[in-house]
């Protein structure tokens, strides 16, 4: 299978061996069309945001108002704060020129002469990688005014790097426009959406790093090509970040529709030990769980997922052996989200802390049955109620694990399992220092 993003040739990240490879030819042919034609032949490829919710790009695209004098603008999302996932930075430190490639074509299609690419705060290291990037692109003219005699063209357009500062809440797209003007990152109330009104109420798109390095491949190779890649209904390569009890965990790109197993097994290389899987996670910490007794025949893209009762979310896929303690994962994820969860509204705010609450007080083992529907009726009061989709992204994996791992539940608040006791000092375990000395 040919790879899209992350291609296994060497020093791919510099601009020379970018160029070498074809690099911003996709850019010279996509200048040579229109905005429109650019716009249909992404729509047409079925290329669906990797950012969460697969939503189709080029429909988002033409959104944008197309007889307007305000300025527009783009902005890459590479906040990649939800816990699971890490695929975007690989973007950064491995193909950053066809992220950038596919900045410009999109700047070109939507109308837009500025874009941001908002970089999680604490992805120092990729931070560096990808402002080398953009520097030497402009150093060689392939941003900026330089682009008029690179590509022979009228059209220019400029890239920055904004930094987030520590919040997942910002890669939220209101909350990120509001973060990149300065303010808090509180999420907006939509609509007005971005496309009308977006960063300092201008139009605005807002897309995810890995749909937008996406588009070159498919200006280069045509619709028709992409859209063959994979299922029909969510075409393409999927970039899925593998963690947790795998031999092999990391970033695999892979056709979309490839099986579950396919992935745990086969590339993840199975479960240490041999041992059983208890639970799944598909997409980000957030999408409702799996059991590890239903995986077989499961298809990793949106629709498959969404059969059975769940997301392809940012594709990072959690595997849970059978010795995991699901309360500790379970109070573990709802901390995160209550901590991350900006207070805007009541039943996120109030809610998320509830269930921590309610999860710390089974997992000291003063719970009861009682709890676990207390958990469920707090998430669905937060489903649906709240300014953003964070309220769901804290309800959703306590509503969809006690409701589909009730039994596991149920014996763990009556005390009738058992669980392994394991080393707690995980980092410690193949530390060459003897204890001792670390102490002194
Ligand atoms: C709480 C929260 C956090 C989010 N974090 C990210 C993120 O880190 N990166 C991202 O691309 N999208 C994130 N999203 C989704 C964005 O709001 C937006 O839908 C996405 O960037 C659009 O890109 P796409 O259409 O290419 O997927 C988040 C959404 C929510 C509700
Ligand atoms: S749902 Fe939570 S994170 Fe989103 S706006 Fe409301 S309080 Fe803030």
């Amino acid at each position: 299978m040919e790879k899209i993003l992350l291609p296994d040739i060497n020093n791919f990240h510099q601009l020379e061996v970018y160029k070498e490879q074809g690099g911003f030819s996709a850019a010279k042919k996509a200048f040579g069309q229109t905005p429109d034609e650019i716009i249909d032949s992404v729509k047409k490829s079925g290329l669906r945001g990797r950012g969460g919710a697969a939503f189709s790009a080029g429909l988002k695209w033409s959104f944008m108002p197309k007889t307007t004098d305000l300025p527009k603008y783009l902005c890459v999302n590479g906040d990649e704060s939800e816990p699971g996932s890490f695929k975007d930075r690989q973007i950064f430190e491995f193909n950053p020129h066809q992220l950038i490639e596919g900045t410009l074509i999109t700047c070109y299609a939507i109308g837009a002469k500025v874009a941001y690419i908002y970089i999680r705060g604490e992805y120092h290291k990729w931070i560096k990688l990808m402002q080398k990037a953009l520097d030497d692109a402009y150093e060689h003219g392939y941003i900026g005014e330089k682009m008029k005699s690179t590509f022979g063209t009228d059209f220019y357009c400029d890239i920055f790097i904004h930094k987030g500062a520590g919040a997942y809440i910002c890669g939220e797209e209101s909350s990120l426009m509001n973060s990149l003007e300065g303010q808090r990152g509180y999420p907006r109330v939509k609509p007005p959406f971005p496309a009308q009104n977006g960063l300092w109420g201008n139009p605005t798109t807002i897309n995810n790093v890995e749909t937008i390095a996406n588009v070159p491949k498919i200006i280069e190779k045509g619709w028709e090509w992409f859209a063959a890649i994979g299922e029909p209904k969510h075409p393409g390569t999927i970039l899925f970040g593998v963690s947790g009890h795998v031999n092999k965990p990391g970033v695999y790109e892979l056709p979309s529709g490839t099986l579950l197993t396919e992935i745990i097994y086969k590339y993840a290389g199975g479960v240490p030990g041999g041992k059983k899987i208890l639970c799944v996670i598909p997409g980000g910490s957030s999408m409702p769980p799996l059991r590890g007794d239903k995986l077989e025949g499961v298809k990793m893209d949106a629709e498959s997922l969404k059969e059975v009762g769940s997301a392809i979310g940012t594709g990072g896929i959690m595997v849970m052996d059978e010795d995991t303690d699901l309360v500790k994962v379970l109070a573990r994820i709802t901390k995160f989200y209550h901590h991350e969860s900006c207070g805007q509204c009541t039943p996120c705010r109030e809610g998320t802390g509830w269930m921590e609450k309610v999860l710390n007080r089974i997992l000291d083992g003063n719970g009861s049955t009682s709890d676990l529907d207390l958990l469920i009726s707090i998430a669905n009061n937060i489903d649906g109620n709240t300014i953003c989709a964070l309220g769901e992204a804290a309800a959703w994996p306590v509503r969809y694990t006690i409701e589909r791992f009730r039994d596991y539940f149920e014996k763990r608040v009556n005390k009738q399992i058992t669980l392994p006791v394991k080393n707690k000092v995980h980092s410690m375990r193949k530390t060459s220092f003897p204890i001792a000395d670390i102490t002194k």
